[in-house]
């Protein structure tokens, strides 16, 4: 098990490219299994979670072969069982479960379990499924779903008490691409990742329009093709640079990013007193650190809102600037394990019902400290970036799932650090 130890204080300069996003692979990847055709995807970021989702195609009996970012697949036949010993791995496995279902017209995919992150049900996926046509049945911790006559069309309601899902609208979506008829989704998801994973669709023939907005229509086709597709950029991993160089930089380039996305997180960012330019074309952007930072207040919300992927690195960043900050997570009230960590380091945090409250202090200082998820991961590392000392993360495999070479990018903008062999 790796841990990486970030020796404080080395600012951050230069330039780096920023990675496919692994939130707009994964479905990609799984919708793969809706053609019999060759796939072939570029700028999949090499990660934990997509080698996951690589070894899952393997297992259902997908021929996959992958160079250095681009992965070919190919479903010419598959299984209907997704293995439990992979899926238990990662939660974005569930995204089999529609293009299983559309294509063999059976999926078995065991019940995610637990989650650090909150409680994360999956009754949305199997309510839209089931509005299509499917039968859910539960048997030793597997969902077992069944539509032996194939699926039709139907309007659904994805809403749910925290908002639209966006995995449970990329299910529906890629089931109903081969249903009989017309499927509308209302209160769907709009994130970015939605609409890359619609692109890839109608690309391989499918009739999908309205991605992006709250209402997405889907004329099903009796069948899809092989397609090349280029995934789009990861606004995360791109939020968390421009997190980090905002709280260390001076002066950091991030290339092969969308500024589109990044609206949001930008706004955040330019509200808590840095400064952010995009070149014309609005795929580069630089950050430079404000003179006065000061304190801000951040709500979560579902896209274009404020991501709650980036809610753990801009709470490391409002950790140490100055003035009070509220921070409140609408999607995951409980998404707030960074700052107890946080706090070791000498934030000054109080957490009460899904909102922290950060009052910012001159600087931390360097403590053991264990990732708990993927993005409370990247706060520790942003926050040792400019602590006192040497910070020992712990548990880098969550970081590993997300970031693609997240410190070896650190080191081209010369970080001080090291991954070693916890
Ligand atoms: N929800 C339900 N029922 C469901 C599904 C979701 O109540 O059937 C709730 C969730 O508990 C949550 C809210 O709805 O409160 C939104 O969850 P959503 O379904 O949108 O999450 P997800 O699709 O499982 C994706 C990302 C997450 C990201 C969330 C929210 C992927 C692979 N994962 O998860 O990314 O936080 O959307 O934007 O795309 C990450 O990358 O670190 C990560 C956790």
């Amino acid at each position: 098990m790796d841990k990486l130890l970030v020796h404080g204080g080395a600012p951050l300069k230069g330039a780096i490219n920023i990675s496919g996003s692994k939130n707009a692979s994964l479905p990609i990847l799984a919708a793969t299994i809706l053609t019999g055709e060759d796939c072939l995807i570029s700028r999949v970021p090499d990660v934990s979670d997509t080698n996951y989702m690589v070894q899952i195609l393997s297992a259902l009996g997908a021929d996959v072969e992958r160079y250095s970012g681009t992965v070919r697949i190919s479903c010419a036949d598959v299984a209907e069982e997704a293995p439990y010993d992979l899926v238990r791995r990662m939660r974005a496995s569930i995204c089999v479960m529609g293009p299983l279902l559309a294509r063999k017209r059976r999926a078995v995919v065991s019940l995610p379990g637990g989650c650090i992150i909150g409680d994360r049900p999956v009754d949305l996926h199997l309510r839209g499924l089931e509005a299509l046509g499917a039968k859910v049945e539960f048997e030793g911790g597997n969902m077992i779903l069944t539509a032996p006559d194939g699926l039709r069309g139907a309007e659904i309601d994805l809403r749910g008490t925290h908002g639209p899902t966006v995995l449970g609208t990329d299910n529906v979506m890629m089931a109903a691409t081969l249903a009989e008829g017309v499927t509308v989704i209302e209160s769907a998801a709009a994130e970015p990742e939605v609409v890359d994973l619609a692109n890839f669709l109608n690309a391989m023939g499918a009739k999908i329009t309205g991605a992006g907005t709250t209402r997405i229509e889907i004329e099903g086709v009796s069948e899809l093709h092989g397609v090349r597709h280029t995934v789009i950029p990861d606004r995360i991993e791109a939020g968390t640079f421009m997190a980090a160089a905002a709280l260390a930089g001076e002066g950091v380039t991030l290339r092969r990013v969308c500024q589109e996305h990044l609206k949001a997180i930008t706004a955040a960012l330019v509200r808590a007193g840095h400064r952010i330019e995009f070149n014309p074309a609005g795929d580069t952007c630089s950050v430079h650190r404000g003179d006065e930072p000061k304190g801000c207040d951040l709500t979560t919300a579902p896209y274009p809102g404020y991501p709650t992927d980036m809610q753990a690195q801009m709470t490391a960043l409002l950790a140490t600037t100055p003035g009070i900050s509220v921070i409140k997570d609408t999607i995951f009230p409980q998404r707030f394990m960074h700052c107890a960590e946080l706090k070791r380091m000498g934030a000054d945090i109080t957490v009460d019902n899904g909102t922290a409250v950060v009052r910012g202090v001159a600087g931390l200082s360097a403590a053991p400290v264990m990732a708990s998820d993927l993005r409370a991961s990247a706060a520790l590392v942003l926050a040792a970036l400019t602590a006192k000392g040497t910070t020992a993360i712990n548990r880098l495999y969550h970081i590993d799932r997300g970031y693609e070479h997240i410190d070896e990018k650190l080191l081209m903008l010369g970080a001080n650090l090291e991954r070693v062999k916890a």
